[in-house]
């Protein structure tokens, strides 16, 4: 059974105190869900401070990117080998990284080999734009990120590698328009027939794939029903902790209702 993974991707929002009020409010609110992982993104500033505060039976911590060599002249980088002890996962090729700061095809497909080289969790982001959604080019784009970015892993790597399909134009601050779950639906099951075919179907069935774009505590459960959606990578709403902790119960519930059909 995959565990449901909930990623809160804070972006550059909150400084040192209030994303320690944040997490303090998300403690108290949120319990422990052996079926559920959390996983919260902080900016790379905070992850050392925030991961002597968490409780690791609760959280875990994600880098929102780093450099994907491990040392050297590098001026203003950090790299996988600098928050290894610090992070489980890595938010790989976000929308926003690929579109400001120009990373290509390579330069995520290097940054997922240097995160799994460091043994952290790469969580690699896919996805089209508005345009190309609508010049009928979105299993192209995502046959694209996705066998570029993986090109480099084993099949056990890839494995363990998670998705996350984030259409650009349903993310928030991109747009935000609310992308059907059945729209989801069929991405989510392209990249799994293309891990499938690249690796084989066991590796594609055992990885997580996650949703992300708009999600909040009322759409997160039409998200979480699609079978093949291990789960939701969260910008805007997870900066609110009661929606972030709405999201998370109505993963719980959702790997429950799962449970109490099997
Ligand atoms: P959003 O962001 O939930 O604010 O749309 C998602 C993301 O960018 O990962």
């Amino acid at each position: 059974m995959k565990r449901t993974l909930v990623a809160a991707n804070w972006k550059m929002h909150l400084n040192a105190s209030q994303a320690s009020i944040l997490l303090h409010r998300l403690h108290e609110r949120i319990k422990i869900h052996r079926d559920v992982e959390v996983v919260l993104a902080p900016s790379s500033l905070l992850l050392q401070p925030l991961s002597r505060q968490i409780d690791r039976r609760k959280f875990r911590l994600a880098a929102q990117n780093a450099y994907h060599k491990d040392e050297g002249a590098y001026t203003g980088e950090i790299s996988f080998t600098m928050i290894k002890d610090l992070v489980h996962y890595a938010i790989i090729g976000h929308s926003e990284r690929r579109l400001y700061f120009s990373e290509n095809l390579d330069v995520v497909r290097d940054k997922v080999a240097a995160a799994v080289r460091n043994e952290i969790t790469p969580i690699l982001c896919v996805g089209e734009t508005n345009h190309e959604r609508l010049e009928g080019e979105t299993k192209q784009v995502l046959h694209d990120q996705v066998v570029t970015a993986l090109s480099d892993l084993t099949a056990e790597e890839v494995r363990d590698t998670v998705i996350a399909y984030e259409p650009i134009w349903a993310i928030s601050t991109f747009g935000g328009q609310v992308a059907n779950p059945s729209d989801a639906k069929e991405a989510i099951d392209y990249i799994r027939s293309q891990v499938a075919d690249l690796y084989s179907r066991k590796v594609a069935t055992d990885m997580r794939i996650l949703y992300g774009g708009s999600v909040d505590d009322h759409s997160v459960g039409g998200y979480l029903s699609i079978s093949g959606c291990d789960g939701v990578l969260v910008g805007g709403a997870s900066l609110n902790y009661e929606k972030f902790a709405g999201i998370v119960d109505v993963a719980y519930r959702s790997n429950r209702s799962d449970k109490d059909e099997e």
